[in-house]
């Protein structure tokens, strides 16, 4: 694992946009795993002022999901889906046929599972995910106490990540779904480059927990210590509790 301290999250953007430049450049078809929330919008903006600019030919880049949530109507722009059409997939001007994510509204949602694992492998395989972190170190929604081998699924959230995430949906907690499906650490870990990011000093604890703890399913995120290329990229105060 490396890691690497930025000053800010705008550097951070700018560095992962810049490693995924590099993937395009030698392999311009790459498959790139996207997070949603807060903290890759930097590295989404980046990557989309490249290609505006030129610098990048982002065309045939291919864009998967990492999770979404189970039972919002089709096209509700809070679901993962329409979140990442909107930030991603539309910016870059690819089309949807170069986009791919789990069925979240389908009625049986462990077969939408595996027909994502599925879709996943036969499309060769991540090339580059990229990862947010929660501050009790899931990634995904691969909530603590996850297995380290598992496969996409359906998980119930937690409480305190539907606190987090119900700033999305009018701060009203009773609009975000209990439901969710996400790629499993043992999926994630498939990637053949994982690219983390964290800021802000809520992330500090989580951060020093994955990259210094032991390995556990306590703490989702230490299992990119198993991977043979993993990145962390933190900003100074995501990082202030390292040691
Ligand atoms: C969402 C996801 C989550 C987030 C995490 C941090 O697709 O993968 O694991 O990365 O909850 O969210 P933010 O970035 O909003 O703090």
């Amino acid at each position: 694992m490396e890691v690497v301290i930025v000053k800010d999250a705008k550097a951070g953007g700018e560095l992962i946009a810049g490693a995924i430049a590099d993937l395009l450049a030698r392999k311009p078809d790459a498959l790139l795993g996207v997070a949603t929330g807060s903290t890759p919008l930097p590295i989404y903006d980046a990557l989309i002022a490249r290609t505006g600019a030129g610098d990048v030919d982002a065309s045939r880049a291919r864009i998967c999901q990492l999770d979404e949530y189970v039972g919002l109507p089709a096209g509700h722009p809070e679901s993962y889906r329409a979140t990442v059409l909107r930030q991603v997939v539309e910016p870059l001007g690819l089309p949807e046929s170069q986009f791919m994510g789990p069925d979240g509204s389908a009625d049986d949602v462990q077969a939408a599972c595996e027909a994502y694992d599925k879709a996943l492998a036969e499309a060769g395989g991540v090339d580059l995910q990229i990862l947010g972190i929660g501050t009790d170190g899931h990634i995904g929604f691969n909530e603590p106490c996850s297995s380290l081998a598992s496969r996409t699924r359906i998980k119930t959230l937690i409480e305190q990540t539907r606190i987090d995430n119900a700033r999305f949906f009018d701060d009203d907690i009773d609009q975000v779904p209990h439901h969710v499906i996400t790629q499993g650490i043992g999926t994630i870990l498939d990637a053949r480059h994982l690219v983390l990011l964290a800021t802000g000093e809520g992330k500090a604890e989580a951060v020093a927990q994955t990259v210094e703890g032991p390995v556990s399913s306590l703490v989702p995120a230490s299992a990119l210590q198993l991977h043979r290329h993993a990145t962390v990229v933190v900003d100074e105060a995501a990082a202030s509790k390292l040691k």
